[in-house]
């Protein structure tokens, strides 16, 4: 595979094996992984020339705030064009050093190392790096490709339970998306998968990250078939901002309202739609809420970015493990929705 889509899913980080010559490698983690991992990787990488800068775990790490404090250690420590950036984290740890490596003196090699369910099988994969500015959530950004993606599958057991299914609410995205046969693994392997057994593990992001990359690679820069990827996205997206939901909480719910739009609308059955439900309910994560004004959330999703021309585009499912991209739905329907899902509480 070519550069920027080779993914190495490994049980340690032994096999890391960086090969280039860098005048210095610098590591880029926050504090949780840092306290969890980093002695047991710079033993394993044993190079010379290591240095790590360590963020706050969290989003509000993705800010100019710490890029302007991270850059200015790269300067103070030497990095040059001839240097390596390795992030070795979640998804915020990945796309703040995605945006540092692609800037840095007009871009340096990088290698992603995620870290969280959700950092390997989506945000480490597909080249998209980024910041926020204030509440404007990846508005600063670029599109860079790594070196290589090195997966080190254990990391995945020190993850608390709520960081584990807000990954494997994207793990079950990948299978409405586009593979139905593996809706039915994730229903039938449930119990293993809850209690990480490394087999299914494994099989869950080597799975998601291939769908990821055959995607990505058909669209790198979204203008088409990568839409897909934000099925529950547009309606989730208010739950996240206005409601504290994680990403991959607010994407179920979100994913519920479009489903249930689809329902009503004819485009999927009823068993599928049960089906879909049940899954969610299976692990026990999230698909309504109260709390939040419907009305809020509509107004966030008109201002989401991803919105062509003022009108909001939405990831409808149209069949078992099929969507379509609309953008003619009315807003008063999206508003019922949205209602139904909240008074399903
Ligand atoms: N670039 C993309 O295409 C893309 C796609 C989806 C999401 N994202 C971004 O990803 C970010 C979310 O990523 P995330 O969910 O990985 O969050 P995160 O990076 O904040 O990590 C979640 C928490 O888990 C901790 N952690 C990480 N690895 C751990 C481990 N192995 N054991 C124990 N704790 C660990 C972190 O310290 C943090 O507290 C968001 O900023 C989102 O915008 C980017
Ligand atoms: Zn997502």
């Amino acid at each position: 595979m070519e550069n920027g889509y080779k993914v190495y899913i490994k049980k340690d980080f032994s096999e890391i094996g960086i090969k280039k010559d860098y005048d210095k490698v610098l590591i880029i983690t926050d504090e949780n992984v840092k306290r969890l991992y980093i002695d047991d990787f710079i033993r394993t990488l044993d190079l010379k020339n290591i240095i790590y800068y360590t963020i706050n775990p969290g989003e509000n790490s993705k800010s100019i705030k710490v890029y302007e404090e991270a850059f200015k250690f790269c300067i103070e420590n030497g990095m040059s064009r001839k240097s390596l950036i390795i992030a070795l984290g979640g998804g915020v740890v990945g796309d703040l050093s995605g945006f540092i490596a692609s800037t840095y003196m007009r871009g340096i090699d990088l290698i992603h190392c995620p870290t969280t369910l959700l950092s390997q099988v989506d945000s480490s994969i597909g080249g998209k790096t980024g910041i926020n500015l204030g509440n404007y959530k990846n508005v600063i950004g670029s599109f860079y490709r790594p070196e290589y993606i090195y997966m080190n599958i254990n990391t995945l057991k020190t993850l608390n339970s709520n960081e584990f299914l807000s990954g494997l609410s994207e793990v079950i995205k990948y299978a409405l998306i586009c593979d139905y046969k593996f809706l039915d693994y994730l229903l039938k392997n449930r119990n293993k998968i809850l209690n990480l057994e490394y087999e299914c593990l494994i099989y869950i992001v080597q799975k998601c990250s291939n769908i990821k990359i055959d995607i990505v690679k058909k669209d790198e820069k979204e203008s088409g078939i990568r839409k897909i990827l934000n099925l529950g996205h547009t309606f989730g997206h208010g739950l996240e901002k206005l409601g504290g939901f994680s990403h991959g909480f607010a994407v179920a719910i979100g994913t519920h309202m479009a489903f249930r739009l689809s329902y009503k609308k004819g485009y999927i059955d009823k068993a599928y739609y049960d089906k879909v439900l049940n899954i969610y309910k299976a692990y026990g994560i999230p698909i309504t809420f109260d709390d939040i004004n419907s009305a809020d959330i509509l107004d966030v999703m008109k201002k989401d970015k991803k919105n062509s021309f003022l009108k909001i585009n939405l990831v409808l499912p149209t069949g078992h493990s099929a969507l379509d991209v609309v953008d003619n739905i009315d807003e008063k329907e999206m508003l019922y929705v949205i209602e139904e899902v909240k008074n399903e509480f």
